[in-house]
């Protein structure tokens, strides 16, 4: 039976904040454009987003600190060119969505309401209570919806039909009944998320699968800095659902056993908002030392009982019902259990500022864009700093848009054929047929413990080996995999399968660069190389996998710009 093919001007992948902040400015501009996306848009991982995004709008703040903040925060491995485009942009990006219909929390005299968030000269994180993300996602998928961007939804990519550097489209299927379908497109665009759900203990969305960076990947195309992941201070203890940093931005006190408010010896200025990556080795620190709370004495206590009721009940009422739901304590009256959790993903498919893929170093490939935690652009370098993903995604995701927009017209549709669905049809087949006897909750189970215990927020050399061969273990045993559903009905069973084969495979590109940097920089802390090595390492890692599946790694100039190389203190 063959295949229907679907011929759209732009095909988009992943509707959260990039995907659908490009769709409606393709749409707008009267082009045909499909946004194919495995979940309902509203439960896209942006919407988990809570204590908000930054802009320079104040009085005390400008875009200068702005981008200080964040190239210091990225520990000089950002991209300085594209954080300026970013902080520049920001101020209008905020006032856009604001038009748009998102609300904001308002200060007494009306103006939008800013908190300080770790790594900020100056309070610069719009909120919308604790729900920002939400907020915006809600208006974003909104407009998107209302200038007529058609929803593929519960539709999953399973392949980037790339050919002779080119790409011409996606190949999907329907959740639902696996009825498959190639979009041909003119262009193609990722905007697919994160991939911190290879770590057992994180802050991310089921679907966080990284789905996006090893189909590209398998393509033989690079994937930059992936060593990079960033684990955030205050995950729930036990489960690491995230509690925002709004926490402390709005005064909360980080807590160990013996009752000390242990950051003045990390960070004695600024405290529980020093950088993410300091703030998360200093707790697990805590525990290491011994002087973790709770009954498994693996959490610090955040306090923010002295906050008061009304201000939680009007700030943080989403993280109230988070930890009473999960842990039964109420932040209003007690201090609740946290401890790091991996959160947020550096590094990812690489891009140029205006949001075009590149082959290599050198090279871009026409048509085939990407944004958001996919992408690597690379305003975060070796640390983001919070409230800039949520920014990053809004705001590149509408300017690559444009780019789209601008590009499509010097773009020669070339035609799919059948053939093309062949990769994605045989590892369905394979996938649904192969009566091996492992399966993918037992193996992604070893996945997540090692990439835990190996390549978490302390590395080592001796650990990373144990990582590097354990991934290429499991990478075996994938081979030997079995499903038990062999339906064609929301068989979720062979989604997982397919999704778990992603996890592996861009594991391997996070220990195999994380191995081979030998120095410490943002949140890749190296134990036995516990300082930043500028001499050798202020570079971009740019890895790529064989069709064996053994990767290569190249590196690639940072570009640097007005802010000096310092030590980071905070
Ligand atoms: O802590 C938070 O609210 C998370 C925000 C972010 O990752 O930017």
């Amino acid at each position: 039976m063959s295949i229907p093919i679907y011929t759209y001007d732009a095909v988009i992948v992943g509707a959260g904040l990039a995907g659908c902040a490009a769709a409606r400015e393709l749409q707008k501009a009267g082009k045909k454009v499909a946004v194919i996306t495995k979940l309902h848009p509203l439960r896209s991982h942006s919407g988990a987003a809570q204590g908000g995004v930054n802009a320079a709008f104040s009085d005390e703040d400008s875009i200068e600190l702005h981008e200080f903040d964040t190239v210091k925060g990225s520990d000089y491995l950002a991209d300085q060119d594209a954080v300026a485009f970013m902080c520049e942009k920001a101020p209008e990006t905020i006032r856009w969505a604001e038009r748009m219909g998102a609300a904001f929390s308002r200060t007494p005299d009306g103006r939008i309401a800013q908190r300080p968030f770790g790594g900020q000269s100056s309070p610069r994180a719009c909120y919308a209570k604790d729900r920002t993300g939400l907020t915006l996602l809600q208006t974003i998928y909104e407009q998107a919806h209302r200038a007529g961007v058609k929803f593929w939804d519960e539709w999953y990519a399973a392949d980037l039909i790339y050919k002779d550097g080119k790409v011409s489209g996606i190949v999907a299927f329907n959740i639902r009944d696996m009825q498959t379908v190639i979009f041909n497109a003119k262009s193609v665009m990722f905007a697919t998320g994160g991939y911190a759900r290879c770590f057992k203990i994180n802050s991310n969305a089921h679907a966080n699968t990284g789905d996006g960076l090893s189909i590209v990947a398998r393509h033989g195309l690079p994937l930059e800095d992936m060593e990079f992941v960033q684990f955030h201070p205050s995950g729930l203890s036990g489960n690491g659902v995230l509690i925002s940093e709004a926490a402390r931005g709005e005064g909360g006190k980080l807590i160990n056993s013996e009752g000390e408010r242990f950051m003045e010896k990390y960070a004695p200025n600024a405290m529980e908002l020093a950088s993410r990556d300091v703030v998360s080795r200093a707790i697990l620190n805590e525990i290491r030392e011994g002087r973790g709370v709770g009954p498994r004495k693996d959490a610090v206590y955040i306090d923010v009982t002295h906050l008061g009721k009304d201000l939680i009940m009007e700030r943080l009422p989403e993280l109230r019902d988070l930890a009473i739901t999960f842990l039964g304590l109420d932040m209003i009256k007690e201090p609740i259990l946290i401890s790091a959790t991996a959160h947020y993903s550096m590094g990812g498919i690489p891009v140029n500022i205006a949001g075009n893929v590149r082959k290599n170093n050198d090279e871009l490939i026409e048509g085939f864009y990407a944004a958001g935690e996919c992408s690597c652009v690379s305003v975060h370098g070796a640390n983001r700093l919070g409230a800039n993903s949520v920014l990053e995604a809004l705001l590149f995701g509408r300017f690559v848009g444009k780019t789209m927009v601008e590009e499509i017209d010097n773009i020669t549709l070339r035609p799919a054929t059948q053939e093309d669905a062949k990769v994605a049809l045989d590892e369905i087949d394979f996938i649904l047929n192969n009566n091996g006897d492992e399966t993918v909750t037992g193996l992604r189970d070893e996945l997540q413990t090692c990439m835990t215990e190996n390549a978490g927020a302390f590395r080592t050399k001796e650990l990373l080996e144990i990582a590097v061969e354990k991934v290429k273990e499991l990478r075996q045993r994938f081979k030997n995999i079995r499903v038990k559903d062999k339906s064609k009905l929301f068989n979720t069973e062979l989604q997982e399968a397919i999704e778990f084969g992603h996890m592996l495979d861009y594991s391997a590109f996070i220990v195999e660069s994380a191995i081979a940097r030998n120095e410490s920089r943002g949140a890749h802390y190296r134990e036995d190389f516990n300082t930043r090595d500028d001499e050798n390492f202020l570079k971009h890692t740019m890895a790529y996998m064989d069709k064996n599946g053994d990767i290569s790694l190249d590196y690639m100039d940072v570009t640097l710009g007005k802010h000096e190389l310092k030590a980071r203190t905070y």
